[in-house]
């Protein structure tokens, strides 16, 4: 059967089945050519394709090298994305666009100012015209434009935005490791990279996500290949060697686990003086992953000052209870010490994303009338934002992470995001929404 975009139903299918699955590798793009959801400034591209292999990548002033495609949804209308476009390629200056909404794919090429429209087909012919697609913006044809604009000195390396955020709160049993396993997930399925790190010795983000597979300890493959590793050394153990890929969601997301271990060497960690450290190996793979997320220990100590030094953002996991109110006055404090060092080193103040609220009641009455107080009390005594989305107490987000396969007389734990265990319900809902929240209040959409 032909294939036909136009069956596409969705902006994300349009993305998916014509530009990743057909357009790219028909126009000889390899995946280490092209980029999704390129940031330039203020400008935020869906595909930018290269004709030369550029790892890593900057796009400056000057890149007629590259083609930028912008996936709409299936019911926009064309016309009104075409002054964007233009805006896309004379500001990025690059030489062609690619629009289309699966029914429809147009070229434009650009003038000085303007941007002239150079191809047209609808979504149904795109085989028949596939090679007249090819000699405009094939890789092929821009490397032989390459080749005209030789003498042009262009750097081009991936414009880094790697954002680094920490879930903490001193109380304990707030929600900080339901909230990062969930919310990793959660921003892993809207494509970006996603690097979870366990930075609490009790080591429940390892098990959440599924690292610990063994039943006995002998069999721990853990203990020689953990975060407490990466804190030690500055030179050997870089993140690469020590992160585990995780199925606990799908897309897989890659994790550095922790261990009961991290607790004895806390004295030894601090005498060595390498807070920085976690954050210089994070630098090596800031062209790997969009988000780091880093979940603590319920405490005020070496493994949460790490992460709070670390970290570019902060999220407080709270249950809004009396304990945990009275917490954020300690997480004020440490911020605020955390703050100083930071500026010490020239590294800007951390922000403070806000309060999640976490494991709240769904009671009716409590929603309507209770609920609203605890939060304005939040913002008034505490001065701490809260976020949009509450993350309500619900069955489903305890049970995913109690799942286990069965093989022979044994169960093997097999954790899963709330969301690949339960897609539909109101919870994969709500790490939905923070995730969308998130990214918002981070600048990543
Ligand atoms: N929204 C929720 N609905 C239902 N159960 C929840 C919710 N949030 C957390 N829980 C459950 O509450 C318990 C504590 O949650 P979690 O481990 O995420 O808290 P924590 O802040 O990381 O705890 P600690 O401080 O010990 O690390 C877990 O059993 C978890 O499954
Ligand atoms: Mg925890």
């Amino acid at each position: 059967m032909p294939f036909n975009p136009e069956l596409c139903r969705n902006e994300s299918e349009v993305e998916s089945k014509l530009i990743v699955q057909y357009l790219l590798p028909e126009l000889g793009y390899t995946p280490d050519t092209w980029h999704q959801e390129v940031a330039l400034g203020s400008i935020r591209l869906d595909f930018l394709a290269f004709a030369a292999q550029v790892i890593p990548l900057v796009l400056d002033a000057n890149s007629p090298l590259s083609v930028v495609m912008e996936a709409k949804h299936p019911q926009q209308n064309l016309n009104n994305h075409v002054s964007r476009l233009r805006h896309y390629l004379t500001k990025l200056n690059i030489r062609y666009g690619l629009l289309t909404n699966g029914k429809e794919i147009r070229i434009y090429e650009k003038l000085d100012y303007d941007v002239n429209l150079v191809f047209q087909c609808l979504g149904k012919e795109v085989e028949d015209k596939i090679e007249e697609i090819q000699n405009l913006i094939g890789r092929k044809n821009i490397k032989e434009i390459q080749l005209i604009h030789e003498n042009l000195d262009i750097e081009i390396k991936r414009q880094i935005s790697m954002k680094i955020i920490a879930i903490y709160h001193n109380k304990g049993g707030v929600g900080k490791t339901t909230i990062t396993v969930n919310l990793a997930a959660a921003l892993r399925k809207k494509g970006k990279k996603v690097l979870l790190i366990d930075l609490d010795s009790q080591a429940n983000t390892t098990f959440a996500t599924g690292l610990v597979k063994f039943e006995d300890e002998e069999l721990d493959d853990l203990k020689d290949a953990n975060i407490l590793h990466v804190l030690q050394s500055d030179d050997s153990f870089p993140i690469t060697q020590i992160s585990r890929k995780s199925l606990f969601s799908n897309p897989e997301i890659d994790v550095i686990p922790s261990h009961i271990d991290l607790m004895r060497y806390e004295r030894e960690l601090e005498q060595m003086d390498n807070k920085w450290t976690l954050g210089e190996k994070l630098k090596e793979v800031e062209q790997q992953y969009d988000i780091v997320i880093i979940d603590t220990p319920p405490a005020i100590d070496l493994f949460s000052q790490i992460a709070l030094l670390t970290a570019d953002y902060l999220l407080i996991p709270s249950d809004l209870k009396p304990f945990a109110n009275q917490g954020l006055l300690n997480v004020n404090e440490f911020t605020q010490r955390i703050n100083k060092h930071r500026k010490y080193i020239g590294k800007q103040k951390i922000e403070v994303l806000g309060v999640i609220p976490c494991k709240i009641s769904t009671n009716a009455r409590f929603i309507q009338s209770t609920l609203p107080k605890r939060i304005d009390l939040i913002s008034k005594r505490y001065n701490f934002q809260v976020m949009d989305t509450v993350i309500y107490e619900r069955e489903d987000l305890a049970k995913c992470t109690e799942q286990v396969q069965v093989v022979g007389n044994i169960e093997i734990p097999d954790p899963r995001s709330v969301i690949d265990f339960k897609p539909n319900s109101t919870s994969a809902q709500e790490f939905e929404l923070l995730a969308q929240e998130v990214l918002q209040k981070i600048g990543m959409i």
